[in-house]
């Protein structure tokens, strides 16, 4: 007999469109279906044919894993679907960990991150050559996380995404240590239908954030790829 697996997916950043051929497979097929309701398109959850579906948010993972670990004994083909992919921000290694100490087989399907949906809203690159080599992925500190490193990551004049800080937006700009004109984006809603980009600099951006609406669920971009006209060199790719 196989052994009990579960299945993490990425589901992407909210285009339903925008899950992988093999996730989409998945997510038809599954008997049991955990879902991050937040943040994944509804649209993905009913395109499910799976006969039991449970939101994960406010659920803690000693009520998870024992359902998957039923769910995959039983031969039921259990999902458990993050948002964009689930290396970033998904707490997956708590559950891989609990559920391969009791015998259940899990693998990875990975996703598009909202980091990629942010970059093709603003058609840029986060690696350009001349403007920057290196992207920083971070969070400012929060009831999850003590302390942060914003001040320092911000000398590095890399490509710098900023996740779980919409609502923190004033004080992520505020330990920032580039120049106030230094370019940057808030994406709201990265390739869902109300998306909203913003663009300016650091020192107006908490403002044009403000001005749009923007205080959740959105990403906070800063460097030159921001605004790459004129800063960049022609890739030798193509030269
Ligand atoms: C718990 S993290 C999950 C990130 C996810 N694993 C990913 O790869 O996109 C949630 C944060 O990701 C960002 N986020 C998720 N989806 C987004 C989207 N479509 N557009 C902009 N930001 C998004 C926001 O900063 C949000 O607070």
């Amino acid at each position: 007999m196989a052994p009990p697996v579960v299945w993490f997916v990425g589901a992407g950043p909210g285009d339903p469109d925008l899950i992988t051929l093999k996730g989409n497979e998945l997510l038809i097929t599954a008997d049991l279906l955990i879902y991050a309701g937040s943040l994944v398109n509804p649209a993905l959850v009913e395109r499910s044919g799976a006969q039991e579906k449970l939101d994960s948010w406010g659920m803690r993972i000693e009520e998870m894993v024992p359902a998957m670990v039923d769910a995959a004994k039983a031969g039921k083909k259990v999902v458990r679907l993050h948002s964009g992919d689930p290396s970033l921000y998904g707490s997956i290694v708590e559950q891989i960990a609990e559920l391969e100490r009791q015998g259940v087989e899990v693998r990875v399907v990975p996703g598009v991150s909202s980091l990629f949906a942010a970059s093709a809203a603003l058609k840029t690159q986060y690696t350009l050559k001349g403007v920057s080599e290196t992207l920083i992925i971070t969070r400012p500190a929060g009831q999850t996380l003590e302390e942060d490193n914003i001040s320092k990551l911000s000398e590095a004049g890399a490509s710098m995404v900023f996740f779980l800080g919409t609502e923190k937006l004033a004080e992520i700009v505020g330990k920032l240590r580039c120049p106030r004109d230094t370019p940057a984006a808030v994406v709201y809603h990265a390739s869902w239908p109300d998306q909203k980009v913003v663009t300016g600099q650091v020192g107006n951006i908490v403002q044009k954030a403000e001005e749009a609406g923007i205080s959740k669920t959105a990403l906070i971009i800063v460097g030159g790829v921001v605004d790459p006209a004129g800063r960049y060199q022609r890739s030798v790719l193509y030269s």
